[in-house]
């Protein structure tokens, strides 16, 4: 007997050992980074096929619905004999908070910067409620659905709405003055709103905000986007110019009614993009037919030298979606409003720097 317990512990400990593998090997869904490579594996222990194994969590209370526990338990029932998995956690204590927060930060990039993956769209218009948010929302869901990992920064400090189009209102989780955006329905949030009361006005203007957009994309663990899209107040203001400082490799979407003018007034926003070396991607006319004069959007692609990437009819359904805080794309896929958004998502160009350091729209489809 005492020469057969060696070998079982043998055998014991290699299970553990490849369980430990398997699972280090789970990326983060929110850190898009291997969590064996973030240090977030913990204890793990095999009796016989059974495997008992701790993931080190960012918050107190992990919910029992979080996905990163079903990734762990799939890739501790793949490693051969394994027959029962049980996940556990544990809070990050405070010295690897510290640690975790310094490798997310080396490796974290503004979105749209060298060596990241992400195409940026910064949505703009020049009156205010044409419907940047709502198509900003739903062309966000549009893409996640597609497949694509979709951020959505709602650079509209003031007037924030995202909050509220995605019916989430929570303060994001921070290490160590790294932020993970909030996620929903498959898309990374990050909105002033996430911080403050309702009630309370954000005064921020000059530096201030200058230094909040900034926190709000690099001190942002986005993780690995394809696309990020901006929600900006409307007009030409300090946020959007601060926004195409700090994204010139951003694209803009301008948003217009089909009067002429909303038209007008959005093409200033065009062209101060274009002025500042910021390709337009594209036209989206919103509220088309309902009585808002027509042609707009059309007008508003002439002068720009961009294309209309969709017509978004009036429709109640997309007001109700905003108010009951469910993206139309998701609460009502055929309603008209939609499926136009829809065609829009389709229908983005996707826009890369030029050899000469100059952004050109290229045409997919
Ligand atoms: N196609 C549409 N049909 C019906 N209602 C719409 C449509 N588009 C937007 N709305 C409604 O119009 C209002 C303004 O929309 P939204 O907030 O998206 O505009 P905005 O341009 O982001 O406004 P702001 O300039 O204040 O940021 C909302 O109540 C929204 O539900
Ligand atoms: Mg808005």
């Amino acid at each position: 007997m005492s020469r057969t317990l060696p070998l079982a512990r043998a055998s014991r400990s290699g299970l553990g050992d490849a369980v430990r593998a398997a699972v280090a090997g789970v990326v983060h869904p929110a850190l898009d980074r291997p969590l064996g490579e973030l240090g977030l594996v913990g204890d793990v222990t095999a009796r016989g096929g059974r495997v008992a194994v701790t993931v080190r969590t960012l918050v107190r209370e992990a919910s029992p619905a979080d996905p990163l526990r079903g990734l762990v338990e799939l890739a501790a029932l793949g490693v051969d004999g394994v027959r029962d998995v049980e996940v556990r956690t544990s809070t990050l204590e405070e010295t690897g908070r510290a640690s975790l927060a310094g490798r997310l930060r080396a490796g974290n990039r503004r979105p749209g910067a060298l060596g990241s993956s992400a195409r940026v769209y910064a949505v703009a218009s020049g009156k205010g409620g044409v419907g940047k948010s709502s198509v900003t929302a739903n062309l966000a869901v549009a893409l996640a659905r597609s497949g694509q990992r979709v951020g959505v920064l709602d650079a509209d400090v003031w007037g924030y709405s995202v909050p509220q189009l995605f019916g989430v209102r929570e303060q994001p989780v921070a290490v160590k003055g790294v932020m993970l955006p909030v996620q929903t329905h498959g898309v990374r949030l990050m909105s002033i709103g996430f911080f403050v009361d309702e009630e309370q006005p954000v005064v921020w203007r000059g530096p201030m905000l200058q230094k909040a957009l900034e926190q709000f994309l690099d001190d942002v663990c986005w993780g690995e986007l394809d696309v990020l899209l901006v929600d900006l107040p409307p007009g030409t203001g300090d946020v959007p110019l601060t926004v195409l400082e700090l994204l010139p490799d951003a694209a803009m979407l301008v948003v217009t009614t089909p009067q002429r003018a909303a038209e007008q007034v959005a093409a200033r926003v065009g062209r101060m993009a274009l002025d500042a070396r910021m390709p337009v991607a594209g036209v989206v006319e919103n509220m088309t037919g309902g009585g808002f004069g027509s042609g707009g959007g059309d007008r508003l692609a002439e002068t720009l030298g961009a294309p209309v990437l969709g017509r978004v009819p009036l429709d109640e359904a997309l007001c109700r979606a905003g108010d009951d805080g469910v993206p139309l794309l998701l609460s009502e896929p055929d309603a008209p409003a939609a499926r136009a958004l829809a065609g829009v998502a389709a229908a983005l160009p996707v826009v890369r720097r030029s050899l000469v350091g100059r952004s050109l729209p290229l045409f997919v489809g």
